[in-house]
């Protein structure tokens, strides 16, 4: 049998490099050995990304993307179609559940992925590529997330994607016809509701795969970095192989594995207790259907936009224009790709760095996290007062703490190439440790 199977794979390792990729990409692929917490996020990031697509697949096979009402109700052929895979449809609603939690999963993987990214400088020379297409995956996650959102045609989507899209044409000359363009209508409507199914079901996705492919072959091309941010490959032995490395098979697959296991019971606790999370990864209104003629009295998006959301809330209008908001919205995002350009650090890891960095960075997370609260909660939204907002000055109060944090989010850019250059770093052991 085992002669058999052998036979089978030189048949094909001599017309495919099977054994040759396994080899190279994963079992004498030699990482650091020195992994710790921070590193599980990449491999969730790839299971979130099966998990999505699967569940995508099924829920796909049910739903229709049909703004049309249900002749004498209110309620559209989508938002009904989502309804029958709630109720009706066998395992349907499990199958849903794990579609809009992974969503948000999915984010808060991302997040922690991206933060291990700043703590341990691992955008910086030679992993710029890597950070490249990892803000590309994240930007094609914003819009996939927010092409998703509009599906279910409830009154958040509808409202929520009336709010996003308007945002376009504040763009000068060719904002009002861009805004026609990506509705393919006057308003929010079935044309919409058509184009980004088309977008959320296979443009987006092939994108988004494509990019985690280059991701991966950039990583390793250059090797991974590592909690102490030392280069293992300057110390090898006779036959070539890093000393601080171990092979990713079977030790990483190994401790992927676990990660694995932590996640799923995460995952499984939100499904079957916590599918909407108290509002926060569905939101109480969009389980009712949309209503063209019934502004919600509170539009916010999910919380993993609200950080941008609150940016663009900060800025006030200039003459009349959103623009300027629109701008720092988009800048906010836009900038964390300009990093490994940013940083002048002469080591990698916060291990190493001084307190300068430690304590700008910690400023830094903070008034991000403030600016992903205030964006959810009601506030003044470009001079029309919602009800019960306490006000300074004709501002209220959480517009005014947005600009503070907003201005400490982008002086944490800015100024990154100063303070990163006057930071008292500590010396960097030669070695991995452990
Ligand atoms: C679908 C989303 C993503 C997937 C599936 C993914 C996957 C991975 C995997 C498997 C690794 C190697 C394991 C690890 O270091 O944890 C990795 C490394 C890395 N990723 Fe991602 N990633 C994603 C998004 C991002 C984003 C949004 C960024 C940043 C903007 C990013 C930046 C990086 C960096 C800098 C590394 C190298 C880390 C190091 O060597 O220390 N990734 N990614």
């Amino acid at each position: 049998m085992q002669e058999k199977a052998q036979q089978l794979l030189d048949w094909v390792d001599a017309r495919f490099p099977l054994t040759a990729t396994w080899k190279s990409h994963v079992s004498e692929y030699y990482a650091p050995k020195n992994f710790n917490f921070w590193y599980y996020f990449g491999s969730l990031a790839l299971l979130v990304l099966v998990i999505q697509i699967t569940t995508g697949i099924f829920l796909t096979m049910s739903y229709k993307p049909d703004a049309s009402l249900i002749p004498g109700t209110n309620v559209s052929v989508a938002f009904a179609s989502v309804e029958y895979i709630m109720r009706d449809v066998a395992g349907g609603w499990i199958i849903r559940y794990m579609h809009s939690t992974g969503a948000s999963m999915f984010f808060v993987v991302v997040y922690l992925h991206m933060f291990r990214g700043l703590i341990y400088g691992s955008y910086q020379k030679p992993r710029e590529l890597i950070w490249i297409f990892g803000m590309m995956i994240f930007l094609c996650l914003m819009a996939e997330a927010f092409l998703g959102y509009l599906l279910p045609w409830g009154q958040m989507s509808f409202w929520g994607a009336q709010v996003i899209v308007n945002l376009f044409a504040s763009i000068p000359v060719i904002g009002p016809d861009l805004s026609v363009f990506i509705r393919g209508d006057f308003v929010v409507s079935d044309a919409t509701l058509n184009r980004f199914f088309a977008l959320h079901v296979i443009a987006v996705p092939l994108v988004l795969l494509a990019l985690v492919g280059a991701h991966l072959v950039a990583l390793h091309e250059v090797g991974s970095n590592n909690p102490d941010g030392v280069d293992i490959k300057k110390h090898k032995d006779e036959n070539g192989i890093p000393l601080d490395g171990i092979p990713f098979h079977p030790y990483y697959t190994v401790k992927d594995i676990f990660g694995v296991a932590v996640f799923l019971v995460v995952f499984a606790t939100i499904l079957f207790f916590l599918p909407s999370m108290g509002g926060y990864f569905l939101e109480d209104n969009n389980f009712l259907p949309a209503d063209p003629f019934k502004t919600p009295p509170h539009i916010a998006p999910v919380w993993y936009f609200t950080p941008f959301y609150s940016i663009l809330r900060a800025v006030p209008p200039l003459f009349g224009s959103q623009l300027p908001g629109v701008l720092a919205m988009g800048g906010s995002t836009l900038i964390l790709c300009l990093l490994p350009w940013l940083d002048r650090s002469p080591v990698k890891s916060i291990r190493y760095r001084g307190t300068l960095y430690k304590t700008i960075l910690g400023i830094f997370l903070a008034s991000f996290l403030i600016l992903g609260y205030l964006g959810t909660v009601p506030g003044n939204v470009w001079g029309t007062f919602a009800a019960n907002v306490p006000v300074i000055g004709g501002v209220d109060r959480a517009v005014l703490l947005a600009r503070f944090c907003s201005l400490i989010y982008f002086a944490f850019f800015l100024a990154m190439p100063w303070y990163t250059k006057i930071d008292k770093t500590k010396p960097v052991p030669d070695r991995v440790t452990m």
